[in-house]
């Protein structure tokens, strides 16, 4: 494959090690190429608006960073309910060299209803919005039905569910409004919303439910400029499974054992490359594994 199909396939730099030559022929064509295809995604986001909800950690937080990475003049805004964690997210990113955009950080619980509608006037209303990524999410334990907690039930559909639902709304409302119905909306679902598994009724029917939502929003704004594009991970090592076992970092590390795990940045510049797409274009719905898994039960173990 031509050096240009190649760059033209994947998106930003880490592939740049795939390449051991190091002629100056060849480093000065890299580099050419390497700039015009940045340039592209990075002018269709240049001075972008973008929320990413969850952004103190995993997937969230590697968006943010990918998104700067990308386009280094796009203004970010960072929520979750960690506040320490955020602002380590925006030293992280307003460190980047070259970095010309802004970070602001917000504390907000998407599950939260009173915040979500104080968020609306007081941070969207403030500072625009063109891309929205429903990332914030959680799973509690593995609990078969008729065990499990209905704490549990109601944080996994108040954040995954209700909390997504009601940002997009505030989304959706904006791009019509303020935006002349331009925008994008990235929601986080799962191989868990496709392929339900014991233990994980909740968290699989709450993923479901972001499919649901998701492909009927994408069905009601055809009319518009406004993009709904939906990611669904297998498996991804972050905090995830901590949160998911309670703390239980050993419980945790066994979910990986054996495996070979994508990482939040592989998510994270698969949210980015979609978002920085020609504005007809919409990816719409996107499955990602490791190479090891073809499922949410067909995972191959090394022994
Ligand atoms: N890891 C996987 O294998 C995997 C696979 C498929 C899909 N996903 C999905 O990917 C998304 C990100 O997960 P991750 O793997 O990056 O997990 P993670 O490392 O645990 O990060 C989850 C993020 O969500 C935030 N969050 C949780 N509850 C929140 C709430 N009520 N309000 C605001 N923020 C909240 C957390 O921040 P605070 O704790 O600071 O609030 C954290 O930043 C989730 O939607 C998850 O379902 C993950």
């Amino acid at each position: 494959m031509p050096l240009r199909q190649t760059v033209r396939t994947f998106t930003s730099l880490p592939f740049k090690s795939l390449f051991s030559n190091t002629s100056p022929t060849f480093t000065s064509a890299y580099t050419r190429t390497m700039s015009a295809f940045s340039s592209a995604a990075a002018q269709r986001l240049a001075g972008k608006t973008i929320l990413v909800t969850g952004a103190s950690a995993g997937i969230g937080k590697a968006t943010a960073l990918e998104f700067a990475k990308t386009s280094p003049s796009v203004n970010l805004i960072l929520t979750a309910r960690r506040v320490d964690a955020l602002e380590k997210a925006k030293a992280e990113i307003t460190a980047l060299p070259g970095f010309t955009g802004s970070v602001t950080t917000y504390k907000l619980d998407v599950s939260n209803v009173d915040e979500l509608a104080l968020f609306e006037t007081e941070v969207v209303g403030k500072h625009g919005l063109d891309v929205l990524v429903n990332n914030a999410g959680l799973v509690k334990g593995v609990e078969k039905v008729g065990e499990i907690s209905q704490a549990d039930i109601d944080v996994m559909y108040n954040t995954n569910v209700r909390g997504l639902i009601a940002l997009s709304q505030i989304a959706v409302r904006h791009y019509k409004s303020k935006n002349g119905g331009r925008g994008d909306i990235v929601n986080l679902g799962s191989i868990a919303g496709r392929e339900p598994y014991v233990g994980g009724s909740i968290y699989c029917s709450t993923k479901a439910a972001v499919r649901a939502f998701t492909d009927s929003l994408r069905r009601e704004t055809i009319d518009t400029r406004i993009r709904i594009i939906e990611i669904d991970p297998g498996q991804v090592e972050t905090e995830f499974s901590v949160v998911r076992f309670r703390g239980d970092v050993e419980a945790a590390k066994k979910v990986y054992e054996g495996c070979d795990p994508l990482t939040p940045e592989d998510i994270a510049e698969i949210a980015v490359f979609a978002v920085s797409r020609r504005e007809n274009v919409v990816v719409a719905d996107t499955l990602v594994f490791p190479s090891h898994q073809a499922g949410a039960g067909a995972v191959h173990r090394r022994s």
